[in-house]
């Protein structure tokens, strides 16, 4: 069984994730999302926002060799990882500066828990330039984010500044 852990804060979850979600299908037979519930950080969704939102567009998406699951979690990735029984961490890379602090917290898992690999993929060109946070700061602004999320993940962010109001 060949399970891997996408873990991120998917605040929210944009097309670059799903690009890597993807690309990560024919790799393993089940990939479990997991948004990290980051007590530090002032999110845009809760984290059961997210695992829904996740759910709802993310599970539609499983084959026949690969399901995937979405769950929370707090506290180290790699004890996640091993609690859940996966054999390695998946993480999508986009640019040169993306690799630096990738390679820092893969070598620390590895320190942790030697038996889990660190997977990266690299994302579409396409979405280089598509990070969570970025598509939270443009859309606050008034900018246009269609076609860099989810349809689902545009219309609950203009809920959530039409809550804000
Ligand atoms: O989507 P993000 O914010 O880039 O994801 C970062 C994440 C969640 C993978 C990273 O912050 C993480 O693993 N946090 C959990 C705490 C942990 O394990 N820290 C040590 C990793 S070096």
């Amino acid at each position: 069984m060949r399970r891997a852990l996408f873990p991120g804060s998917f605040d929210p979850l944009t097309n670059g994730h799903i690009d890597i979600i993807k690309r990560s299908l024919p790799l393993f037979d089940e990939i479990i999302i997991a948004v990290l519930r980051n007590p530090d950080k002032d999110p845009m969704f809760t984290v059961e926002e997210r695992r829904d939102m996740i759910q709802e567009i993310v599970l539609p998406m499983s084959t026949e060799n690969c399901l995937l699951t979405v769950d929370f979690f707090s506290g180290l990735t790699a004890v996640f990882a091993r609690n859940k029984g996966a054999t390695a961490i998946l993480r999508g890379i986009r640019t040169v500066s993306d690799y630096e602090y990738e390679l820092r917290m893969a070598l620390m898992n590895r320190h942790l828990e030697p038996d889990i690999e660190t997977v990266f993929l690299m994302a579409d060109e396409e979405y280089s330039y598509v990070s969570s946070t970025l598509m939270k700061q443009v859309f606050k602004l008034g900018g246009d984010v269609d076609g860099l999320v989810p349809a689902v993940v545009a219309e609950k962010m203009r809920e959530k500044l039409g809550e804000g109001e």
